[in-house]
Protein backbone atom coordinates (compact mmCIF):
# COMPACT_ATOMS: atom_id res chain seq x y z
CA UNK A 1 0.00 0.00 0.00
CA UNK A 2 1.54 3.78 -0.39
CA UNK A 3 -0.81 6.92 -0.20
CA UNK A 4 -1.69 8.84 -3.15
CA UNK A 5 -3.52 12.31 -2.88
CA UNK A 6 -7.21 10.85 -3.85
CA UNK A 7 -7.23 7.76 -1.85
CA UNK A 8 -9.57 6.56 0.32
CA UNK A 9 -8.19 6.45 4.44
CA UNK A 10 -6.97 2.52 4.94
CA UNK A 11 -9.33 1.08 7.30
CA UNK A 12 -7.37 -0.84 10.08
CA UNK A 13 -7.63 -3.84 8.20
CA UNK A 14 -5.81 -2.87 5.13
CA UNK A 15 -2.88 -1.93 7.46
CA UNK A 16 -2.91 -5.40 8.04
CA UNK A 17 -3.14 -6.48 4.77
CA UNK A 18 -0.02 -4.66 3.79
CA UNK A 19 1.91 -7.24 5.76
CA UNK A 20 4.88 -7.72 3.68
CA UNK A 21 3.98 -5.32 0.79
CA UNK A 22 5.59 -1.64 0.32
CA UNK A 23 6.16 -0.25 3.65
CA UNK A 24 3.70 1.59 5.22
CA UNK A 25 4.67 5.46 6.12
CA UNK A 26 3.59 7.14 9.61
CA UNK A 27 4.55 10.19 11.07
CA UNK A 28 2.77 11.42 14.32
CA UNK A 29 0.82 14.35 14.24
CA UNK A 30 -0.72 16.82 17.20
CA UNK A 31 -2.12 19.88 14.63
CA UNK A 32 -4.73 20.47 11.97
CA UNK A 33 -1.74 21.96 9.59
CA UNK A 34 1.04 19.53 10.30
CA UNK A 35 -1.82 16.83 9.55
CA UNK A 36 -2.45 18.03 6.53
CA UNK A 37 1.09 18.27 5.57
CA UNK A 38 1.37 14.78 5.51
CA UNK A 39 -1.90 13.30 4.92
CA UNK A 40 -0.86 12.82 1.28
CA UNK A 41 2.04 11.07 2.29
CA UNK A 42 1.38 8.52 5.23
CA UNK A 43 -0.59 5.54 5.57
CA UNK A 44 -1.77 6.36 8.75
CA UNK A 45 -0.98 9.46 11.58
CA UNK A 46 -0.94 8.40 15.12
CA UNK A 47 -2.01 11.50 17.45
CA UNK A 48 1.31 10.25 19.57
CA UNK A 49 0.92 10.97 23.43
CA UNK A 50 4.84 12.32 22.44
CA UNK A 51 2.48 15.59 22.46
CA UNK A 52 3.50 16.21 26.41
CA UNK A 53 6.72 16.27 25.22
CA UNK A 54 6.93 18.12 21.93
CA UNK A 55 4.42 20.41 22.44
CA UNK A 56 3.71 20.77 25.88
CA UNK A 57 7.35 20.78 26.99
CA UNK A 58 6.31 17.76 29.84
CA UNK A 59 9.72 15.68 30.80
CA UNK A 60 7.80 12.08 29.77
CA UNK A 61 4.69 11.67 28.52
CA UNK A 62 3.00 10.41 32.04
CA UNK A 63 1.68 13.51 31.98
CA UNK A 64 -0.66 13.16 29.54
CA UNK A 65 -4.88 13.56 30.04
CA UNK A 66 -7.40 12.21 28.03
CA UNK A 67 -8.55 15.91 27.24
CA UNK A 68 -4.91 16.69 25.93
CA UNK A 69 -5.69 13.74 23.49
CA UNK A 70 -8.85 14.59 22.14
CA UNK A 71 -8.15 18.26 21.78
CA UNK A 72 -5.30 17.12 19.75
CA UNK A 73 -7.16 14.26 18.28
CA UNK A 74 -10.06 16.78 16.56
CA UNK A 75 -7.18 18.73 15.48
CA UNK A 76 -5.53 16.29 13.28
CA UNK A 77 -8.49 14.81 12.19
CA UNK A 78 -9.79 18.21 10.36
CA UNK A 79 -6.09 18.10 8.62
CA UNK A 80 -6.96 14.33 7.14
CA UNK A 81 -9.04 12.84 4.37
CA UNK A 82 -6.73 10.24 2.99
CA UNK A 83 -4.71 8.61 6.18
CA UNK A 84 -6.30 6.79 8.55
CA UNK A 85 -5.60 8.33 12.01
CA UNK A 86 -4.85 6.33 15.01
CA UNK A 87 -4.70 7.63 18.39
CA UNK A 88 -2.67 6.83 21.58
CA UNK A 89 -4.60 6.02 25.26
CA UNK A 90 -2.52 7.80 27.47
CA UNK A 91 -0.66 6.85 30.77
CA UNK A 92 -3.34 5.90 33.12
CA UNK A 93 -6.04 5.39 30.86
CA UNK A 94 -6.50 1.98 30.03
CA UNK A 95 -4.45 -0.19 32.64
CA UNK A 96 -6.52 -0.75 35.28
CA UNK A 97 -8.89 -3.05 33.34
CA UNK A 98 -10.29 -4.19 30.04
CA UNK A 99 -13.73 -2.05 31.21
CA UNK A 100 -11.23 1.13 32.11
CA UNK A 101 -10.00 0.46 28.94
CA UNK A 102 -13.13 0.45 26.87
CA UNK A 103 -14.70 3.12 28.19
CA UNK A 104 -11.74 5.83 27.49
CA UNK A 105 -10.96 4.04 23.52
CA UNK A 106 -14.45 4.75 23.03
CA UNK A 107 -14.63 8.19 24.17
CA UNK A 108 -11.45 8.72 22.26
CA UNK A 109 -12.79 7.13 19.01
CA UNK A 110 -16.20 9.12 19.65
CA UNK A 111 -15.09 12.58 19.98
CA UNK A 112 -11.96 12.39 17.34
CA UNK A 113 -13.11 9.97 15.31
CA UNK A 114 -9.75 8.48 15.27
CA UNK A 115 -9.57 5.23 12.99
CA UNK A 116 -7.82 3.00 15.82
CA UNK A 117 -6.52 3.29 18.75
CA UNK A 118 -2.81 2.40 20.37
CA UNK A 119 -1.56 1.04 23.71
CA UNK A 120 1.76 0.09 25.19
CA UNK A 121 2.29 -3.32 26.42
CA UNK A 122 2.35 -6.79 25.89
CA UNK A 123 1.33 -9.98 26.90
CA UNK A 124 0.30 -8.07 30.03
CA UNK A 125 -1.97 -6.24 27.81
CA UNK A 126 -3.29 -8.68 25.55
CA UNK A 127 -6.39 -9.83 27.47
CA UNK A 128 -7.40 -5.88 26.97
CA UNK A 129 -6.59 -5.67 23.18
CA UNK A 130 -8.75 -8.94 23.02
CA UNK A 131 -11.67 -7.49 24.79
CA UNK A 132 -11.68 -4.13 22.79
CA UNK A 133 -11.46 -5.60 19.73
CA UNK A 134 -14.08 -7.90 20.63
CA UNK A 135 -16.23 -4.87 21.10
CA UNK A 136 -15.15 -2.77 17.84
CA UNK A 137 -12.21 -0.88 19.23
CA UNK A 138 -9.47 -1.44 16.41
CA UNK A 139 -5.86 -2.02 18.19
CA UNK A 140 -2.49 -1.22 17.43
CA UNK A 141 -0.20 -2.59 20.16
CA UNK A 142 3.34 -0.68 20.99
CA UNK A 143 5.67 -3.04 22.83
CA UNK A 144 9.59 -3.09 23.32
CA UNK A 145 10.49 0.15 24.72
CA UNK A 146 7.18 1.48 25.77
CA UNK A 147 7.81 5.43 27.10
CA UNK A 148 5.10 5.51 29.65
CA UNK A 149 7.06 2.62 31.64
CA UNK A 150 9.86 4.78 31.75
CA UNK A 151 10.24 4.88 35.58
CA UNK A 152 9.95 0.65 35.84
CA UNK A 153 12.52 0.42 32.78
CA UNK A 154 14.63 2.38 34.08
CA UNK A 155 15.29 4.97 31.11
CA UNK A 156 14.58 4.93 27.64
CA UNK A 157 17.32 2.29 26.93
CA UNK A 158 17.45 -0.46 24.31
CA UNK A 159 14.89 -3.55 25.01
CA UNK A 160 15.50 -6.85 24.02
CA UNK A 161 19.07 -7.66 24.22
CA UNK A 162 20.40 -10.54 25.00
CA UNK A 163 18.25 -13.11 26.74
CA UNK A 164 15.59 -10.44 26.85
CA UNK A 165 14.99 -11.07 23.17
CA UNK A 166 12.56 -13.84 24.49
CA UNK A 167 10.20 -11.34 26.55
CA UNK A 168 10.17 -9.29 23.70
CA UNK A 169 9.20 -12.37 21.57
CA UNK A 170 6.85 -13.36 23.28
CA UNK A 171 5.15 -10.20 23.80
CA UNK A 172 4.90 -9.87 20.01
CA UNK A 173 3.16 -12.81 19.37
CA UNK A 174 0.78 -12.34 22.20
CA UNK A 175 -0.39 -8.99 20.76
CA UNK A 176 -0.64 -10.53 17.54
CA UNK A 177 -2.81 -13.13 18.72
CA UNK A 178 -5.15 -10.92 20.64
CA UNK A 179 -5.84 -9.46 17.52
CA UNK A 180 -4.01 -6.22 17.45
CA UNK A 181 -4.10 -5.46 13.69
CA UNK A 182 -0.13 -4.10 13.98
CA UNK A 183 2.53 -3.30 16.33
CA UNK A 184 5.15 -0.99 16.88
CA UNK A 185 8.43 -1.98 17.78
CA UNK A 186 10.08 0.57 19.57
CA UNK A 187 14.42 0.54 20.25
CA UNK A 188 15.26 -3.05 19.87
CA UNK A 189 17.96 -4.76 17.99
CA UNK A 190 17.69 -4.53 14.34
CA UNK A 191 17.95 -8.70 13.87
CA UNK A 192 15.03 -9.22 16.45
CA UNK A 193 12.84 -6.71 14.73
CA UNK A 194 13.22 -8.72 11.77
CA UNK A 195 12.91 -12.22 13.23
CA UNK A 196 9.96 -10.72 14.79
CA UNK A 197 8.26 -9.15 11.66
CA UNK A 198 9.01 -12.40 10.03
CA UNK A 199 7.47 -14.64 13.07
CA UNK A 200 4.25 -12.90 13.67
CA UNK A 201 0.74 -12.28 11.06
CA UNK A 202 0.68 -8.76 11.71
CA UNK A 203 2.60 -5.55 10.26
CA UNK A 204 5.78 -4.30 12.37
CA UNK A 205 6.32 -0.68 12.47
CA UNK A 206 9.66 0.35 12.83
CA UNK A 207 10.70 3.04 15.34
CA UNK A 208 14.49 2.54 16.31
CA UNK A 209 14.29 -1.25 14.66
CA UNK A 210 14.95 -2.07 11.61
CA UNK A 211 14.36 -1.03 7.94
CA UNK A 212 12.97 -4.20 7.35
CA UNK A 213 10.08 -3.48 9.44
CA UNK A 214 6.63 -3.52 7.56
CA UNK A 215 6.64 0.19 7.91
CA UNK A 216 7.87 3.40 9.74
CA UNK A 217 7.17 6.03 11.90
CA UNK A 218 9.06 8.68 13.19
CA UNK A 219 7.92 12.25 15.75
CA UNK A 220 7.19 14.92 13.37
CA UNK A 221 9.18 17.03 15.08
CA UNK A 222 12.29 15.06 15.68
CA UNK A 223 11.94 14.42 11.76
CA UNK A 224 11.35 18.06 10.91
CA UNK A 225 14.46 19.68 13.81
CA UNK A 226 11.43 21.10 15.46
CA UNK A 227 11.76 19.22 18.71
CA UNK A 228 15.47 19.95 19.51
CA UNK A 229 15.52 19.15 23.45
CA UNK A 230 17.67 15.88 22.41
CA UNK A 231 18.04 14.03 19.27
CA UNK A 232 17.41 9.81 19.67
CA UNK A 233 19.77 7.73 17.35
CA UNK A 234 17.04 6.32 15.50
CA UNK A 235 16.10 9.73 14.55
CA UNK A 236 16.97 10.71 10.89
CA UNK A 237 16.18 15.14 10.62
CA UNK A 238 14.92 15.43 7.14
CA UNK A 239 14.99 19.59 7.84
CA UNK A 240 16.09 22.01 10.18
CA UNK A 241 12.78 23.49 11.61
CA UNK A 242 13.72 24.50 15.00
CA UNK A 243 16.78 26.31 13.49
CA UNK A 244 15.46 28.07 10.69
CA UNK A 245 12.73 29.44 12.96
CA UNK A 246 15.15 30.84 15.42
CA UNK A 247 16.61 32.85 12.58
CA UNK A 248 13.56 34.08 11.15
CA UNK A 249 12.33 35.02 14.79
CA UNK A 250 15.84 36.56 14.97
CA UNK A 251 15.40 38.84 11.88
CA UNK A 252 11.90 40.06 12.57
CA UNK A 253 12.99 41.38 15.78
CA UNK A 254 15.86 43.08 14.01
CA UNK A 255 13.55 44.89 11.50
CA UNK A 256 10.86 45.81 14.63
CA UNK A 257 13.94 47.54 15.93
CA UNK A 258 15.25 49.14 12.98
CA UNK A 259 11.71 50.03 11.64
CA UNK A 260 12.30 48.62 8.57
CA UNK A 261 8.98 46.27 9.47
CA UNK A 262 6.49 47.18 8.43
CA UNK A 263 7.49 48.51 5.63
CA UNK A 264 5.38 50.59 3.16
CA UNK A 265 4.08 46.60 1.19
CA UNK A 266 3.01 46.17 4.91
CA UNK A 267 0.80 49.16 5.86
CA UNK A 268 -2.69 50.92 4.44
CA UNK A 269 -2.52 54.30 2.50
CA UNK A 270 -5.77 56.72 3.62
CA UNK A 271 -7.61 56.87 0.02
CA UNK A 272 -7.47 53.50 -2.64
CA UNK A 273 -5.95 55.53 -5.41
CA UNK A 274 -8.76 56.12 -8.16
CA UNK A 275 -8.75 53.76 -11.32
CA UNK A 276 -7.51 55.72 -14.25
CA UNK A 277 -10.03 56.84 -16.81
CA UNK A 278 -10.93 54.72 -19.75
CA UNK A 279 -10.46 51.50 -17.86
O1 LIG B 1 3.65 8.82 21.17
C1 LIG B 1 4.31 8.57 20.15
O2 LIG B 1 4.71 9.48 19.41
C2 LIG B 1 4.58 7.19 19.84
C3 LIG B 1 5.51 6.91 18.69
C4 LIG B 1 6.89 7.18 19.13
C5 LIG B 1 5.35 5.54 18.18
O3 LIG B 1 4.11 6.32 20.47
Amino acid sequence: MSATADKKAPLPDDIRAAKGGTPLVSLTAYTTPMAQMMDAHCDFVLVGDSVGMVLHGLPSTLGVTMEMMIMHGKAVARGLSSAMMVIDLPFGSYEESPEQAFGNAARLMAQTSAGAVKLEGGVHMAKTIAFLVARGIPVMAHIGLTPQSVNTLGGYKVQGRDAAATAVIADAQAVSDAGAFAVVLEKIPQSLADQITADIAIPTIGIGASAGCDGQILVVDDMLGLFTAFKAKFVKRYAHLGDDGAAAIAAYAHDVRARTFPAPEHVFADQIPAPAKGK
